[in-house]
C-alpha cells in the first residue's frame, strides 16, 4: 500500500462523509432536497480539506439515477458507480494551476451547449479557479451570466482573494474551514479500522497534530505509517517514523522552565540535538504550550481554543503548571520563542535558538525588574 492510495480510497462517497464543513454540507444538502441546486459555486480554502471532495459529491448527487436530484446519492446505480471509480463523462475538471487556462475556458464556452451524455447535468469543476487570466475569467463571466439548464460551475480556489467580485457574485460561495484535530483524528481512526487496523486515540491526535489541519496530510502521514509499521499503531510509533522529538520532552522542558531549573534543560536539548530530533518541531510545540498556558492563565473560559492543539494529557500537564508563571512570564515566553523559531532556518550551530529562547525564559524577567529598580 502506498500513501497516495489511502486519501484517493477515502474520498468521501457521500454527503455526510466530509468532515468538518458541516455548515457547507448543511446548506447543499438542504438545497438538493428543495430542488434549488444553484448553478455556480464557488469553495475556497486551505489545501486537501474536501473542497474538490464537495465539488465531485454535488456532480454525483445532481445525476444519481435511483434518486433523482437526492442528497443522498445512491452509490449504486450506473451513474454513481461511474462516479466512485472515475469514469464519469458529464464531470470536467479543469485545473486552471496548469496554464492560464484561456483555450480551455474556451472549450467550455463551446462544449457548454451541448447536452449531458449520460446523466442530466454536466458539472465543470475548475480548480485553482484565481489563476485563470484575465481574458479567461471573462470568457467563463460570460457562461456564468446565463449558463444552460443542464450545467453546474464548481469554482475552487485557495485564494479567494485573487477571485474577481463579478465572479465572486455570480456564485454561492462556501469558505472552507480546516477540520479540527480532533474530527481528523476519528476520520483517521475510522480509515485504519477499515484498512484492518488500529489506531491509538493520542497517536491519531499527533498525526492530526503533525499534518496541520489538512485532512489529506493527515491521511498520507497515516498511509506512509501503515506501509511502515504492524496493524496496532501507537503514539511512540508515529513519533519514530515522523522523526518528531518525543512531545513528552516539550512536557518535561515545560516543566524545567517553570521550576527554572536551566542545567537540567539545557542537558534536555543536548540530548535531543544529539538524538537528531527536529528541535524547529520541539519549539513549535514548545510555544504552542506558552500560547495555552497563557490563554489559560489570562482567562480559564479560553480554553475551547487551546484544547485542540495539544494533546488531554498536555494539557493537564500545562494546568498542573499554570501557577508557577504569571501572566506577564508567558506573555514574554510567547514572544522569546517567537523571535528565536525565526532563527532556526539560517543557524550555524543546530540547538542554539532553543538554548537562547529557553536561557531567557528563565532569566530575562529578573533581569527586567531590576532594571527598572
Ligand atoms: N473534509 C474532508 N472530509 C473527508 N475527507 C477529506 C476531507 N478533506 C480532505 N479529505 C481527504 O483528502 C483527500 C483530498 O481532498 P480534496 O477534496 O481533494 O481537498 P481539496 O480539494 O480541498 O484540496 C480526499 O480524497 C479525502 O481522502
Ligand atoms: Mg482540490
Ligand atoms: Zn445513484
Amino acid at each position: 500500500m502506498n500513501e497516495q492510495v489511502l486519501y484517493r480510497k477515502y474520498r468521501p462517497k457521500s454527503f455526510d462523509e466530509v468532515v468538518g464543513q458541516e455548515h457547507v454540507v448543511g446548506a447543499i444538502k438542504n438545497a438538493f432536497k428543495m430542488g434549488r441546486v444553484a448553478h455556480g459555486f464557488l469553495f475556497s480554502g486551505p489545501r486537501g480539506i474536501g473542497k474538490t471532495s464537495m465539488a465531485r459529491l454535488i456532480a454525483k448527487a445532481l445525476n444519481c439515477e435511483k434518486n433523482g436530484k437526492a442528497d443522498v446519492p445512491c452509490n449504486m446505480c450506473a451513474l454513481c458507480r461511474d462516479f466512485n471509480e472515475g469514469r464519469a463523462v458529464d464531470v470536467i475538471e479543469i485545473d486552471a494551476a496548469s496554464n492560464n487556462g484561456i483555450d480551455e475556458i474556451r472549450e467550455l464556452r463551446d462544449g457548454v451547449r451541448f447536452v449531458p451524455v449520460r446523466g442530466k447535468y454536466k458539472t465543470y469543476i475548475i480548480d485553482e479557479v484565481h489563476q485563470l487570466s484575465k481574458q479567461a475569467f471573462d470568457a467563463l463571466l460570460k457562461t456564468l451570466e446565463e449558463p444552460p439548464a443542464h450545467a453546474v460551475f464548481v469554482l475552487a480556489t485557495t485564494v479567494l482573494e485573487k477571485v474577481p467580485a463579478t465572479i465572486v457574485s455570480r456564485t454561492q460561495h462556501y469558505a472552507f474551514r480546516r477540520p479540527s484535530a480532533m474530527d481528523i483524528a476519528e476520520r483517521l481512526i475510522t480509515i485504519a479500522k477499515k484498512e484492518g487496523g488500529t489506531l491509538k486515540k493520542d497517536a491519531a491526535h499527533l498525526i492530526a497534530l503533525a499534518a496541520e489541519g489538512g485532512l489529506r496530510d493527515a491521511e498520507s502521514i497515516l498511509g506512509q505509517i501503515m506501509a511502515a509499521e504492524d496493524k496496532d499503531i501507537t503514539r511512540e510509533a508515529v513519533e519514530e517514523i515522523l522523526g518528531l522529538p518525543r512531545r513528552e520532552a516539550v512536557k518535561e522542558m515545560f516543566s524545567l522552565i517553570a521550576k527554572k531549573d536551566a542545567p537540567a534543560a539545557l542537558a534536555l536539548i543536548q540530548t535531543l540535538a544529539e538524538s537528531g530530533y527536529d528541535l524547529s518541531y520541539f519549539s513549535k510545540v514548545l510555544l504552542q504550550y506558552f500560547r495555552s498556558a497563557f490563554f489559560l492563565h489570562t482567562d480559564p473560559s479560553l480554553k475551547p481554543f487551546i484544547s485542540a492543539d495539544l494533546l488531554p494529557d498536555e494539557l493537564e500537564a500545562i494546568e498542573k503548571h499554570l501557577l508557577l508563571f504569571t501572566s506577564a512570564d508567558l506573555s514574554r515566553g510567547i514572544t522569546i520563542l517567537f523571535g528565536h523559531i525565526q532563527n532556526f532556518r539560517k543557524t550555524p550551530i543546530p540547538q542554539l535558538p532553543l538554548e537562547l529562547a529557553v536561557i531567557e525564559l528563565m532569566h530575562g524577567g529578573e533581569e527586567r525588574v531590576q532594571e527598572k529598580k
